[in-house]
């Protein structure tokens, strides 16, 4: 028999934070986190990017085609801001449930973000129509000048953007993605219920060693970069404190192994495999298995206004070995932990 310390059942959870790609690599990519998730916000900075209500309709069949038969996964799309972005189509996409929300990138500021937005105030208006119909913001919170050191690049947003924002937008529903720096965390905390935040596993996982200790590791290599220690002390604090503002969303941002190392390696840490197990490691060594349920499952529907799943997935305090290389479609990806041995398996 299973010691009940050794096991976890949590209602089933959701990613609301990844890219999926497109082609080949998104038929590869897709059953992993339909395997773990029974829903995920999908990204749309595709290569054009995803930025009206017809091309997330069209997305949205793609993905939906590459499901695996039996699996049940509803991928919850995103528009993709740009300086031109029509606010009635916005709505409209949000009325007729294509779009769940709609995504915010300082343009330059990672991968495919040259579309995007080169000054907040050229969206203000589509800023305030959504926040009077309820559709939420994701947010890539970085700056992008280049006299911005790229370590402050979160903590600069919070001040030149996101605070003021908040203040003036009081009720438009806030996602601070894939938060890194304690400043993120004390923003959340500080700021009232429609300012939510993601955290992925791997800044919980790494600091910033990670990625140049005993050599450039571009397999550890994302955006917002992994920061110092006291940062990934903040986020565990934060992600397994119990408080309804955070929930889980794994950026998994798959690349092709030669595409990570190179002279220009890409932005992106493909965690989606593992991705439960990586997360209940952390919520496990910090004591705080208790408060998993809420963070996979729970905050993140609640803040989105969406109801929490039917059915339940259960976790094992079993080892499993991470592979070094998974298909990625035209060309292996390195997951997340490769080469690692996790301490619990997802069983079903
Ligand atoms: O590391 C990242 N990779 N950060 C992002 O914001 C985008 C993502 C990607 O699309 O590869
Ligand atoms: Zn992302």
């Amino acid at each position: 028999m299973t010691n009940p310390a050794d096991s976890l059942t949590i209602r089933r959870p959701d990613d609301w934070h990844l890219h999926f790609r497109d082609g080949a690599t998104m038929r590869a990519v897709v059953p992993h986190t339909a395997r773990q998730f029974a829903r995920a916000i999908v990204m749309p900075n595709l290569s054009p990017p995803v930025t009206t209500t017809a091309l997330a309709r069209a997305y949205r069949e793609r993905l939906l085609e590459a499901v695996p038969e039996g699996n049940d996964f509803t991928p919850l799309m995103t528009a993709y801001l740009t300086d031109q972005t029509d606010a009635d189509d916005l709505a409209a996409g949000f009325a007729d449930g294509v779009l769940t929300a709609a995504k915010l990138y300082p343009a330059g500021a990672t991968t495919n973000s040259s579309h995007g937005v080169t000054d907040i105030a050229n969206i203000e208006s589509v800023l305030e129509r959504m926040a009077a119909i309820g559709m939420p913001l994701c947010v890539h919170g970085e700056v992008t000048h280049a006299d911005i050191d790229i370590f402050d690049r979160e903590a600069v947003f919070i001040d030149r953007i996101l605070s003021p924002l908040v203040d003036r937008m009081p009720h438009l529903k806030v996602i601070f993605e894939h938060i890194t720096t304690r400043q993120a965390v004390e923003f959340v905390d500080g700021a009232g219920p429609n300012v939510g935040a993601t955290i992925t596993p791997q800044h919980l996982h790494i600091n910033r060693n990670a990625i140049l200790v005993g050599g450039i590791r571009p397999h550890m290599f994302c955006l917002p970069v992994a920061k110092r220690e006291e940062h990934r002390l903040a986020l565990r604090r934060a992600a397994t404190s119990g408080s309804k503002k955070y929930f889980l969303g794994t950026d998994s941002a798959p690349h092709h192994r030669h595409a990570k190392e190179s002279d220009c390696g890409c932005a992106g840490i493909f965690n989606a495999p593992y991705a439960l197990e990586s997360y209940v490691e952390v919520f496990d060594e910090v004591g705080a298995l208790g408060q998993f349920e809420s963070f996979a499952s729970f905050n993140g529907p609640e803040f989105y206004g969406l109801p929490v799943n039917e059915g339940s997935v259960t976790l094992e305090k079993v080892d499993v070995a991470v592979p070094e290389e998974v298909d990625g479609g035209d060309a292996s990806i390195v997951p997340f932990h490769a080469g690692e041995t996790l301490k619990w398996r997802l069983v079903s």
